[in-house]
């Protein structure tokens, strides 16, 4: 990906600590312009999660609207992820209250109004529910071709994580991720397959509490909240999910990826939300989405700890 131009980002997600530590890693990067944030309902309601989104606005400085989504998925009934977020979806670090005012536009009109008002082709990573990314398909499939890539985080081609087949974000709207699989627009799918594999580990991220700037503690807190349920279940460091679907646009040199195609299986009292690769040319269709499906985790957490640091730069500078 040549990155002469500034990359235009839509940020869409339900933060969520790991989507807040996968936007620190996107405005970290000059090569990134971020237009919008826009919320879905996922980790915690939509009121928690876009509350949420515009403290983590405010702690990085980020001048875009925050565009509130939609409440529930398009048909499934909302499932909150409460234990691993805590209450307001974003536990551990207290952040200062928002002055930024919500967008009066909804995140489908804000996603819109980015993609019409660019004039180069915009990257949309979407972290939660793919609820919103599907109503604006649905809604405006003439700006499909403003849409640069959709980076997702979600699915697992070999397990779930909610249910033994299928991933927490898109068990939650599987319909939302079969139109959006089936639109034909370029799409990179950041699987458990891979973000299971994204584990940070607490001597690690003491590495970036040391960097002593307001950003860098703050996802050190995040980090240490986030553990403690992940610990429960008997892991013993942190697996970035969300963090995946950005680091991938700007080192995918540590990254592997296939392109497949990939079905959402909307039925089956144990299926529904499973995302299923057609591995053997069975379907005869052509691959609709890149998967992610390995990383280099040592060089994963140093991309995550020079993000980091970099907020520490301007106020040396
Ligand atoms: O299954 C992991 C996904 O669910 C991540 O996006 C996490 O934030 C939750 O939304
Ligand atoms: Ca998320």
């Amino acid at each position: 990906m040549n990155y002469e131009k500034k990359i235009p980002l839509i940020l869409d997600g339900d933060p969520g600590h790991d989507d807040a530590i996968a936007w620190v890693i996107a405005a970290s990067d000059p090569r990134f312009e971020i237009k919008a944030i826009t919320t879905v309902a996922g980790n915690q309601t939509l009121a928690k999660v876009s509350e949420n989104a515009r403290k983590i606005a405010a702690l990085l400085g980020l001048d875009v609207e925050v565009a509130k989504g939609r409440e529930v998925p398009l048909i499934a009934d909302l499932i909150t992820g409460g234990d691993y977020h805590g209450t307001t979806g974003l536990d551990g670090p207290v952040l200062p209250d928002p002055q930024h005012p919500y967008s009066s536009l909804s995140a489908v009109e804000m996603m819109a109004k980015v993609l019409q008002e660019s004039e180069e082709p915009v990257i949309i990573v979407a972290t939660g529910p793919q609820t919103n990314v599907a109503a604006l398909l649905l809604t405006h499939p003439e700006l499909k071709e403003k849409i640069r890539l959709i980076s997702t985080m979600g699915g697992g081609l070999r397990n779930g994580n909610w249910t033994s087949t299928a991933e927490f974000n898109l068990l939650n709207d599987p319909e939302a991720a079969y139109i959006e699989y089936h639109a034909g627009v370029p799409l990179q799918m950041c699987g458990l397959d891979v973000t299971e594999q994204a584990v940070i580990y607490p001597e690690e991220w003491q590495k970036i509490r040391e960097l002593h700037n307001p950003v860098a503690e703050t996802v050190a807190g995040w980090l240490d909240f986030f553990s403690i349920k992940l610990k429960e279940l008997g892991w013993d460091g942190v697996t970035l999910h969300d963090p995946c679907a950005v680091l991938s646009l700007v080192h995918p040199e540590i990254f592997t990826m296939n392109d497949y195609y990939v079905e959402i299986v909307l039925d089956g009292e144990y299926t529904r939300g499973m995302t299923m690769a057609d591995y053997k040319g069975t379907t005869k269709n052509k691959p609709n989405c890149r998967a992610v499906t390995g990383i280099d985790r040592e060089k994963f957490v140093e991309c995550l700890i020079e993000a980091c640091s970099r907020f520490g730069k301007e106020e040396q500078a």
